[in-house]
């Protein structure tokens, strides 16, 4: 499992933010074409992200490109300019359906083809936020083998479904779980919803600690400072760790002495508490800690 505990967008026709994301030791750095890039720039936005592509050394984070929506006209034209330069995925926004995700997928395979790289090896994200991305989601996050993410978008939602945002969240709080419950059936990451208020970092470490309670695995960036908080709530802590090894150790010797469930500290630890044990694992593992 690859780590991405924090996406980092900026606006694609921005050099200098694009530069400097490279250095920041962010998971994903996300070039946006879509709705961080005004209309009359998109076509800047695709020259210097191919330029991008080709001559920055991102130091490790994942390179993704996030195209305009599957339908927009625009997709095209996004595909195109970037996919000879390598992206390492692309982030597909406002999916509503299914065939968004296979066309982008096929658009990818065919290039991988024609260049002669391995078929598969670029990856997609969906965004789900729409009402009808959200009643879609069974069709959406089982769409491709190329899917790795989910994303949860919660402004554009409100705006769709003519919702108002507030801080508790009520408003977006069924597809913010749905999104979560469906990425988890499907063996896909899934990762949270945009923090707006740049300046409240305390705001945005509580936020992110609740989504990785709901089982979110990362959570999307728009600014620098916002990193840190991001990537340290979506890890696990080294308490966090220290019991899920011991809870895996002690499981496999009570598993070979025939017992199922047995008490640790005075706690029942049996199959489902294992599994949570291994997850936590199994992220820290991705985040290099352990
Ligand atoms: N990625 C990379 N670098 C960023 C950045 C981002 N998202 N946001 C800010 N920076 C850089 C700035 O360029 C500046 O660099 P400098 O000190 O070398 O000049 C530094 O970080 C501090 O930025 P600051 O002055 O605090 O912010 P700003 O007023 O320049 O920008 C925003 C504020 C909101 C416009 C900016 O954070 C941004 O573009 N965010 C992403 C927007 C986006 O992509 N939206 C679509 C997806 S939801
Ligand atoms: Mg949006």
């Amino acid at each position: 499992m690859r780590a991405r505990r924090a996406l980092l967008y900026m606006p694609g026709d921005d050099m200098h933010k694009i530069q400097k994301a490279t250095g920041l030791g962010v998971d994903c750095v996300c070039m946006d074409i879509e709705d961080g890039v005004a209309l009359n720039r998109k076509a800047e936005a695709r020259t210097t992200i191919a330029e991008a592509l080709r001559t920055l050394d991102f130091h490790g984070s994942e390179r993704l490109v996030r195209i305009n929506p599957v339908g927009s006209g625009m997709e095209e034209e996004d595909l195109r300019a970037v996919l000879p330069h390598h992206p390492d995925g692309i982030v597909i926004p406002k999916v509503g359906m299914a065939e968004q995700v296979r066309w982008v997928s096929d658009q990818v395979a065919d290039v991988e083809r024609a260049r002669g790289w391995p078929v598969g090896q670029i990856v997609l994200l969906a965004l789900i936020e729409t009402a009808r991305g959200v009643i879609n989601l069974k069709e959406i996050a089982g769409a491709d083998p190329r899917l790795a993410a989910l994303i949860f978008g919660a402004e554009d939602l409100a705006g769709d479904i003519g919702a108002v945002r507030t801080r508790p969240g009520w408003e977006i709080f069924y597809a913010r779980s749905a999104t979560v419950t469906h990425a988890a059936a499907f063996g896909l990451q899934a990762l949270d919803m945009v923090y707006m208020d740049l300046k409240d970092i305390e705001g945005l470490r509580a936020e992110s600690l609740e989504g990785a309670r709901m089982a979110y695995t990362g959570k999307q960036a728009i600014h620098p400072n916002q990193i840190g908080p991001i990537q340290e709530a979506f890890s696990p802590s080294e308490e966090a760790i220290a019991h899920a090894l011991r809870v895996v150790e002690t499981a496999r010797q009570h598993q070979a002495e025939g017992a199922g469930a047995y008490a640790l500290d005075g706690k029942m630890i049996d199959a489902p508490v294992v599994k949570a044990a291994e997850w936590v694992l199994e992220r820290a593992r991705a985040a290099g800690k352990i």
